[in-house]
C-alpha cells in the first residue's frame, strides 16, 4: 500500500500526479518522488535511476542542471535574489525576447504559464473593454478557462468557450457568434497536431474583424518549436503572445508580451505579485538564452525528437491493437495508446525498465538527449511494447 501523503491529490501539476503518470493505484514498486536531476536522467527516492522523457513537462530543454544555467542561478542566489527595486535584468530579458520574437513589443513578467495567460486575458479585457474568450488548447488552471470546472462560478465559465483547433468553419462560426462581445481569442500553436495554415488565418483574420485581441499561448513552444516558438515556425502574428517553461530552462518564469498599443492597457488594470522579478529566474532566463541561441536548440530538438517520433510511428504500425496512432510534432509527440489499461501498463512497464514516458501527453527531448539516449528510450518500448502484446 503507498504511504500516506499528507499532500491531497500532490502540489504538482496534474500530469507528476502518480495516477496522472501510472494509472490508478500505481503499485508501490513505481516512483513516487524524486531526488535530483541531471541532464535527461532522474533518481527516485529509492536511488533509482531513470532516463527521462518529460523534462519536467517541456519546462526543461537545455537539459537538467544546465552547467551554464546552474553557474548564473548560483550568481544570483548570492547576489540577494530580490529586493525593493525592479532588477536590471527586467529590462534585459525583455530586450532580448523583443529580439528574438519582434511581435513582443512590450513584456511583463510572471511566475507561470497559468498566470501569465491570466494577464493576457486581463490586458485584452482592458483592452477591448469586453469579456468574452475563445480559448483553444491548455492555458492553465486559473479560473477564466475553466468552463467546466464547477467550482469555478457560473457566472465566471459562462463566458469562456473552446474553439476546435483546425476546424475552419466551425471556428469561424464560434468568433462571429461572439461578436462584439469578444475581448479575446488564445490559442495553442500545435494542438496534438501541428496548425493548418487556413485555420490560422481564419483565427486572426476573424478576432481583427470582431475586435478581439489575438494570443497565442507559447508556454510550452516557445524555444522549442523555434527561438520565437510556434509563432516563428508557422508564420503567426499575434497581438499577445505568452512564454514560460523552456524559457528558463525549469526555473519559474513565465512572461505576457506583445504589441505596445495592446500591452498598455496592463497599466489600467492589476496585475502584481511580490515575486515576479525576483532575479534568479531572470537570470537563469539570460543564460537559457544564451545556449538556446548558441547551440541552436530547437534545430537540435527537431532532428534528435525526430527520431523518437520516427520510433513511434514505427510502434504503431507493429502494435495496431495497442495504438492508435502518433501525436504532436518532433519535438514534443506522443503514443496514442488505445485506452486507459493499455496506456498505464505501458508507463509502469517502462518505468520498471528505467524510463520515465509520458503516456496520453507530449514526451519532450532535449539538448541532453543524445542519439544513444534515444536509442535507449526507444528499445525500453519497443521491449514493452512486444511484452504486453505478447500477454494478451
Ligand atoms: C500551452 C500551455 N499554457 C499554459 C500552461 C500552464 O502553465 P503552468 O503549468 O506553468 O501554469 C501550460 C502548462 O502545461 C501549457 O502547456
Amino acid at each position: 500500500m503507498a504511504p500516506l501523503s499528507r499532500i491531497p491529490g500532490f502540489t504538482s501539476t496534474g500530469s507528476k500526479r502518480p495516477a496522472a503518470l501510472f494509472g490508478a493505484d500505481p503499485p508501490a514498486d513505481l516512483p513516487r518522488h524524486m531526488v535530483r536531476s541531471a541532464g535527461c536522467t532522474v533518481w527516485d527516492e529509492r536511488g533509482r535511476e531513470y532516463l527521462d522523457l518529460v523534462m519536467a513537462l517541456g519546462a526543461v530543454a537545455l537539459g537538467y542542471g544546465h552547467p551554464e544555467v546552474t553557474a548564473a542561478v548560483a550568481v544570483a542566489a548570492a547576489d540577494g535574489a530580490v529586493g525593493p527595486l525592479p532588477p536590471v535584468l527586467e529590462e534585459e530579458i525583455a530586450e532580448r525576447i523583443a529580439r528574438l520574437a519582434p511581435w513582443v513589443e512590450r513584456v511583463r513578467f510572471l511566475k507561470s504559464g497559468a498566470e501569465a495567460m491570466a494577464a493576457a486575458v486581463r490586458i485584452a479585457r482592458a483592452h477591448t473593454g469586453r469579456e468574452r474568450v475563445l480559448g483553444c488548447g491548455y492555458h492553465g488552471w486559473l479560473d477564466w478557462c475553466q468552463g467546466g470546472d464547477l467550482a469555478v462560478p457560473a457566472a465566471t465559465r459562462a463566458l469562456y468557450a473552446e474553439l476546435p483547433f483546425n476546424d475552419v468553419e466551425r471556428t469561424r462560426a464560434m468568433i462571429r457568434a461572439a461578436g462584439s462581445q469578444l475581448a479575446a481569442v488564445a490559442i495553442e500553436p500545435v494542438v496534438v497536431d501541428p496548425p493548418h495554415p487556413e485555420w490560422l488565418a481564419a483565427v486572426r483574420q476573424e478576432s481583427e474583424r470582431a475586435g478581439a485581441v489575438f494570443i497565442v499561448d507559447e508556454v510550452k513552444t516557445v524555444g522549442r518549436l523555434a527561438l520565437g516558438g510556434g509563432c516563428e515556425r508557422y508564420g503567426i502574428r499575434p497581438d499577445l503572445v505568452v512564454m514560460g517553461k523552456a524559457i528558463a530552462n525549469g526555473f519559474p518564469l513565465a512572461l505576457v508580451g506583445g504589441r505596445a498599443e495592446v500591452m498598455i492597457a496592463a497599466t489600467r488594470t492589476w496585475i502584481s505579485s511580490t515575486l515576479a522579478t525576483e532575479f534568479v529566474s531572470l537570470a537563469a532566463a539570460r543564460a537559457t538564452l544564451d545556449v538556446l541561441e548558441r547551440e541552436r536548440v530547437p534545430a537540435y530538438l527537431w532532428r534528435v525528437g525526430g527520431a523518437l517520433y520516427a520510433g513511434f510511428e514505427r510502434f504503431a504500425a507493429a502494435h495496431r491493437d495497442l495504438i492508435a496512432g502518433v501525436g504532436g510534432v518532433a519535438p514534443m509527440c506522443f503514443l496514442k495508446l488505445m485506452d486507459e489499461d493499455t496506456s498505464a501498463a505501458v508507463a509502469r512497464e517502462c518505468a520498471r525498465r528505467g524510463l520515465v514516458f509520458k503516456r496520453g501527453a507530449y514526451n519532450f527531448v532535449s539538448l541532453a538527449h543524445d542519439a544513444t539516449a534515444v536509442c535507449r528510450a526507444l528499445d525500453v518500448l519497443e521491449e514493452v511494447l512486444d511484452y504486453l502484446a505478447r500477454s494478451r
